[in-house]
């Protein structure tokens, strides 16, 4: 099958009907309520219970018929993906078909012949060996799924970092991140970054102008980074500043906050995760990341541009446009809490919440001024924009009129102390052994186990491993009576995904 043909099935136009007709004993007649694209990665969330499980159907009668195609010519849905990233551009294919691109990246399985691993690196490795990592998975799916797609992971699924090839104890454990809203939490970084440095230039621009020395409080989106000074010279002293690098960029993504955007996280995972290198770190990653023969093929398995630049744009844009998570009340058990008590103790735990100072870190909300989504082009391809409150997975985040939204985070984005019982043994790429980035508790319900190490089965454990910065609230928790702690239970188990019935 030639790569148009496996893209044309794979975004479900004309080839895709004829397939999806082809799996007739389990897919429904197609219903003409839904004139949607409904590719196997469908961002649509149906309302209605009916056609919500023939959109599931579906989906699954496309995903048995791919594999089919995938048995008669193996590499033809994986050329389909190796799209020219102008096209994600110029309006060839949409938001909605970069997404289904992208989703079937992140559900491929890497095989040697796209250049899993590395000629150096023949077999899996559990325990990552420097920043080069395994390879110690198949497909990204494969760590993110708790939850719903591109959920986080379970205990089983941590991945160990930075090691010696060898031993778990070399390494670093981390859990699987969740990846939804993943988006907006770019975007609320960035915003942040930009507040920083208009406060960081004008300060440099006040201390020359006037020949003295000057400080000023970091405060951005009501979260305080420290203090920065600046010398008559306009020379910059950072020892005040906390809980972000001194470049003040907000690096959002990782335990450790170790990413600004998600096409580095992305890059970072395809690599580390299964050996699958972009072009652009292949030519820029240098050889502790990408290996050492060098050229064009530094890890030397024959594989060159295993990951094209219009496949990791698709991927991560993908990435970027996955639903939001919601908030589901109680009532939504009705049956089981007839008396509506469990509504009023969702309200008082949200209300606790914050009285104990939880709330200091994970802020419930943060405001972007624009929904849009851009993801910059590189080696002469344009930028990508797309609307978040419009385009991705359902369900999203509306946008206020004057193109606002809230964001329901619950975090700050910013590195706390938590003490020497969670602590690392080492720093990792610069950041010290005890921070961590405070975890958006948006989803919460649906990405247990918890904390940075997957520790916490419930979250309860996570929160009374709460210490150093985070130690005063969490005594303040312990101090609470048992049905008040089961308040803030309640309130945190309301912070969900959306109901998406699949087909497995
Ligand atoms: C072996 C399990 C594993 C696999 C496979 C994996 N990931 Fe991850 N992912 C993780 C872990 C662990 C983290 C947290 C890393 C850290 O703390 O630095 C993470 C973090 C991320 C993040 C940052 C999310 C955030 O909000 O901080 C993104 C984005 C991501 N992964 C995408 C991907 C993509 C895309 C793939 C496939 C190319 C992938 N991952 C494959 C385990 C995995
Ligand atoms: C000083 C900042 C801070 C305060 C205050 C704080 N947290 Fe956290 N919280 C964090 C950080 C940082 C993490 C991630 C720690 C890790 O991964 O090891 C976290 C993780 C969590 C997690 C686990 C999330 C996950 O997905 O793994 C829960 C649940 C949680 N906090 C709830 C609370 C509650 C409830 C309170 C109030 C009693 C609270 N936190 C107070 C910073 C804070």
């Amino acid at each position: 099958m030639s790569p148009r043909a496996a893209l044309a099935a794979l975004l479900l136009s004309a080839a895709g009907a004829a397939l999806a007709a082809a799996c007739t004993e389990v897919t429904p007649a197609p219903a003409r309520s839904e004139a949607r694209p409904m590719g196997i990665f469908s961002t649509h969330l149906p309302s209605n219970p009916r056609d919500h499980m023939r959109l599931a159907l579906e989906q699954d009668a496309r995903r048995r018929e791919q594999r089919f195609l995938d048995a008669a010519s193996p590499l033809s849905m994986w050329r389909a993906t190796r799209v020219d990233p102008r096209e994600l551009s110029n309006g060839r294919f949409t938001p909605d078909e970069a997404f289904q691109i992208g989703a079937q990246i992140f559900n491929h399985r890497f095989t040697r012949e796209v250049g899993l691993g590395g000629a150096d690196r023949p077999g899996m490795s559990r325990f990552h060996k420097g920043r080069r990592g395994g390879p110690d998975a198949f497909r990204c799916s494969d760590c993110h799924w708790r939850g719903g797609l591109a959920g986080g992971g379970d205990a089983a699924d941590s991945a160990y970092l930075q090691g010696d090839g060898d031993r778990q104890d070399s390494a670093l454990a981390r859990t699987p991140i969740a990846l939804v809203g993943a988006g907006w939490v770019e975007l609320v970084a960035r915003e942040m970054t930009a507040e920083l440095a208009r406060i960081d230039r004008a300060l440099v621009a006040s201390a020359r102008k006037d020949g003295a020395r000057r400080i000023a409080r970091l405060v951005v989106m009501g979260v305080d980074f420290g203090v920065l000074a600046a010398t008559s010279s306009g020379e910059r002293d950072t020892s005040g500043v906390v809980g972000v690098d001194a470049d003040l960029v907000v690096r959002p993504f990782g335990h450790k906050g170790t990413f600004a955007t998600l096409r580095d996280a992305v890059e970072d995972e395809l690599a580390v995760h299964h050996g699958m290198q972009t072009t652009h770190l292949a030519r820029t990653g240098g050889a502790a990341r990408v290996g050492p023969f060098g050229g064009d093929d530094p890890d030397g398995d024959g594989v060159v541009d295993e990951i094209a630049e219009g496949q990791l744009s698709a991927l991560t844009l993908y990435v970027a446009m996955q639903e939001v998570p919601v908030v589901s009340f109680p009532p939504y058990s009705r049956g089981m809490f007839p008396d509506h008590n469990t509504t009023r103790q969702w309200q008082q735990g949200k209300v606790l919440f914050r009285a104990i100072g939880c709330a200091s870190c994970h802020v419930p909300e943060m405001h972007v001024s624009s929904t849009v989504y851009v993801l910059p082009g590189r080696n002469g391809a344009s930028d990508v924009s797309v609307d978040l409150s419009t385009q991705g997975g359902e369900p999203r985040l509306a946008a206020g009129a004057d193109g606002h939204a809230d964001v329901p985070l619950f975090s700050d984005l910013k590195r706390h102390d938590m003490g020497p019982d969670l602590a690392e043994p080492r720093a990792d790429r610069g950041v010290d052994g005890r921070l961590f980035v405070t975890r958006p508790l948006w989803g919460l319900a649906r990405s247990r186990p918890y904390l940075h190490d997957a520790r916490a089965p419930t979250m309860e454990d996570a929160i009374r491993a709460h210490d150093g910065e985070a130690r005063q609230a969490r005594v303040a928790f312990e101090r609470l009576t048992e049905p008040d702690r089961g308040t803030i239970r309640i309130f945190l188990t309301s912070l969900t995904r959306a109901r998406r019935f699949t087909v497995r």
